[in-house]
């Protein structure tokens, strides 16, 4: 274990770096490509699967970590073309030490995929699509005092009030299907305490329900997916010591648990066909793959504004609720291809409370459009760049939520719940109005979490169905 504490190939790009000194490493891949093509031909002919999973153990991170890769979709590709044949789905997981530098790796997957889809077409393009808002979005880093890891109170408050309907919703799953896998999907992770959080709650559920059984419990396979921006590194390192307590917790027969990291937009796809029992995402649905355009790729006429406000003209109300349906409807195209038959999906979300498209729920980005219009008038701002400015940021209506899921037509939905939380992320009601009253103390923590104002949360938990029918 102290190995992966210690050892490391030096990250980034800098002169001392893997990167940088790998020549060696790579001339022996080169030569060792007409084995490893060879033997994954032949396998490949062999048994033709629909999705060909592909490990590299100790990819490090440098020129040289996608090469086998390439060669691999490269060879397997060709194959396809001459045997005619449809090419597989690819999944590739790259493993090293939890200290390696994995985000420097994420941040050239978009790059990569690109380039996949401009050399094979559809074929790989199905893997995933990159999105504009990969770029630009992410929580902030660190311990900091402005990171998400301590400013993320609320959202772990919103996650403790579903945990009935995530458990619920898996243990349903897990008693009626008995996988001897279970394989899970957190989509929007991010990095800091929240991130393990439901993986931990539906370990404990599962492992407590399998003791009530006499069974033993599933083998677990947990992806946790953000954007290729969000801080991975941190939560690869905190792993050893979370797989360490588990296996003292449950016992040397609970297991295998693998925790993969998986950097990629939930707006593209992310998994092979028919591989994910359960997806959860709780406070992420909401940011949409693009600020809505209207005009070439800029919305225009939202003068002073953020975001939705009620100065902000029709045609603006209407270019973010189209953006926002073709989204989720894209979001939930893409999940009823991942998941598996009967599989569920629980997603936690920030709504409206009312049918107005200027619900109270988006007071929090009017105070920030506030703010940031007086910094305008007192010249430290342009103006241009505040009203050029627009968040990717939707807050749905229950009956535009329902709207969209009955029209894509691939889930049924299960449960809708509507949970209130407090500001301050308190659950006691009376403390809670007195924060609520405080203005400083409320300002304070409203402008802490100015990321992630979930004030109105809506739940949805929904069931998986092939081509339209319930496999409930
Ligand atoms: C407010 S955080 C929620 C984090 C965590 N689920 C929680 O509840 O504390 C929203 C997360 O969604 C991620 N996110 C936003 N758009 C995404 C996308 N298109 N694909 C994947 N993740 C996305 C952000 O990077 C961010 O980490």
């Amino acid at each position: 274990m102290e190995v992966q504490q210690v050892l490391h190939m030096n990250g980034g790009n800098g002169e001392t770096s893997y990167a940088c000194n790998s020549k060696l490493q790579k001339l022996v891949i080169t030569k060792a490509k007409p084995v490893v093509i060879g033997s994954i031909s032949d396998l490949y002919t062999i048994n033709l699967p629909r999705c060909l999973r592909v490990a590299d153990l100790g990819c490090s991170s440098g020129p040289n970590t996608l090469e086998v890769i390439i060669e691999i979709i490269d060879a397997i590709d060709e194959t396809c073309h001459q045997l005619k044949l449809t090419t597989p789905e690819f999944q590739v997981f790259l493993n090293d030490l939890p200290s390696n530098d994995f985000n420097n790796i994420f941040k050239t997957l978009p790059a990569f995929y690109e380039q996949l889809k401009k050399e094979k077409g559809d074929i790989v393009f199905r893997l995933r699509e990159a999105m504009g808002v990969q770029q630009i979005f992410h929580m902030n880093w660190g311990n900091g005092e402005t990171s998400y890891a301590c400013n993320s109170i609320l959202q772990k408050l919103v996650i403790t009030k579903t945990k009935p309907v995530v458990i619920g919703s898996i243990l349903d799953f897990y008693t009626k299907n008995l996988p001897p896998c279970l394989r899970v999907a957190d989509l929007g992770c991010s990095s800091g305490p929240n991130t393990l959080l439901v993986t931990t709650e539906i370990i404990e559920a599962i492992d407590e329900t399998c003791h009530q059984l006499n069974r033993n419990t599933p083998e677990f396979q947990v992806f946790l997916n953000d954007l290729p921006s969000n801080d991975l590194n941190a939560i690869f390192k905190t792993l050893p010591d979370f797989c360490e307590q588990l296996k003292k917790e449950k016992g040397e027969k609970f297991g295998p648990c693998s925790i993969t990291g998986l950097p990629g937009s939930f707006y593209g796809r992310l998994f092979p066909s028919n591989s994910i029992d359960f997806f959860h995402s709780s406070n992420s649905v909401h940011w949409l793959s693009q600020v809505p355009s209207m005009v070439g790729n800029r919305i225009e006429n939202n003068k002073g504004n953020i975001y939705l406000a009620r100065t902000s003209p029709p045609s603006v109300v209407k270019a973010y609720l189209e953006q926002f349906q073709k989204d989720f409807s894209l979001f939930l195209s893409l999940r009823a291809k991942e998941i598996t038959p009967g599989g569920r999906m629980v997603l936690t979300l920030v709504r409206r409370r009312s049918e107005d498209p200027f619900g109270k729920e988006s007071f929090l980005w009017e105070l920030l459009s506030d703010s940031l219009n007086d910094l305008v008038s007192k010249g430290l701002i342009e103006e241009d760049k505040v009203d050029s400015f627009n968040l990717p940021y939707y807050i749905p209506s229950r009956k535009e939520l329902e709207d969209i899921i009955c029209a894509e037509g691939s889930f049924y939905l299960d449960q809708f719940e509507i949970l209130d939380v407090s500001w301050d992320a308190s659950d006691d009601d009376n403390d809670n109005k007195e924060c609520m009253f405080h203005r400083f103390i409320t300002a304070q923590k409203v402008a802490k979490c100015i990321k992630s104002c979930d004030r109105v949360v809506a739940h949805l938990s929904l069931w998986g169905c092939c081509n339209g029918c319930s496999i409930q």
